[in-house]
């Protein structure tokens, strides 16, 4: 094995009405040093205290749920993905996980191979396919079959608004309805299909309207998100494309023409002193092993 090193990008699942089907990869890193073998799985990190530093930790379990008899190693993760803020974090875990049983047993896996197993792990393809893919990837996971195409988001300046506070993916899937009217899924199918034309030829304008128009969750989460929709309307002000919610959030994502970065990045740091305001850039490469 001449593979030492794993690196997975943050992501941004949704942007709006792409509902647990589109996401970007972002450039914020989860980084794993591969060890020597040892007796047990021991994970040093700097991921936040409720991480597990033995097989229990998700990037552990989800390389054993591949190769059950992997032999234990020393493993050093980085992270620099903030947890449980809506920016990929578990999904960056579990696609180090795939890469650490690929490179520790020499599998060979393909990336639609990665892809499918990352998403029946996590549920959902959104953040697992461009954290494997990079750049922007929509996909559709369906009972026996996977589907992903990668494409280049435009150019713009993303500002990601990261409140001082964890909000759990399963509180906010809680809070979704169960059912949809038959119309309404129609017109938000369609808001989504307009998103995605619009992005294809980098029309962000119409995109950013798009996105905002989102009926699938961010109208429920607000709920749980008070920031969102003022904020939307402070970034709008300062002339923002879209304002959308970071998968589950609670983190919000600005997308804006690169010119007005710094006065929205001041913009939003007055708004709450207590939150990150981060510039954060597309990243190009899905999970990398070297
Ligand atoms: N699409 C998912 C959601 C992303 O919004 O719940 C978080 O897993």
């Amino acid at each position: 094995m001449k593979i030492s090193t794993i690196k997975v990008p943050a992501t941004t699942a949704n942007l709006g009405p792409g509902f647990d089907s589109c996401g970007l990869a972002l450039s914020l890193y989860m980084t794993v040093h591969i060890g020597n073998e040892t007796s047990e799985w021991i994970v040093d990190h700097n991921c936040g205290e409720d991480i597990p530093h033995d097989a229990s930790n998700l990037m552990v379990e989800t390389a054993l749920s591949i190769v059950p008899d992997l032999h234990p190693r020393q493993l050093w993760m980085e992270c620099d993905i903030p947890t449980a803020r809506g920016l990929g974090s578990s999904s960056a875990a579990i696609v180090a996980g795939v890469e650490l049983a690929n490179v520790c047993a020499d599998l060979a896996l393909s990336n639609e191979q990665k892809v499918a197993i990352a998403s029946k792990i996590e549920g959902h393809p959104d953040n697992v396919a461009p954290a494997i893919l990079g750049n922007f990837v929509i996909g559709a996971k369906l009972d026996n079959a996977d589907y992903s195409v990668r494409h280049q988001f435009p150019d713009c300046a993303i500002l990601a608004f990261i409140p001082n506070f964890q909000l759990l993916t399963s509180k906010a899937r809680a809070i979704l309805p169960k059912t949809m009217s038959y119309p309404d899924a129609v017109k938000a199918s369609s808001i989504a299909n307009v998103l995605i034309a619009a992005l294809l030829r980098n029309d962000l304008a119409l995109a950013g309207k798009m996105m905002e128009l989102d009926m699938w969750h961010e109208s429920y989460r607000a709920q749980l998100i008070p920031h969102l929709l003022p904020l939307r309307a402070l970034a709008k002000e300062k002339g923002a494309y879209a304002t959308c919610l970071s998968g589950a959030g609670p983190t919000v994502l600005v997308f804006a023409p690169r010119k007005r970065i710094t006065e929205l990045q001041l913009s939003l740091h007055n708004f709450d002193k207590t939150a990150s305001v981060w510039a954060l850039e597309v990243e190009d490469s899905g999970v990398m092993a070297f």
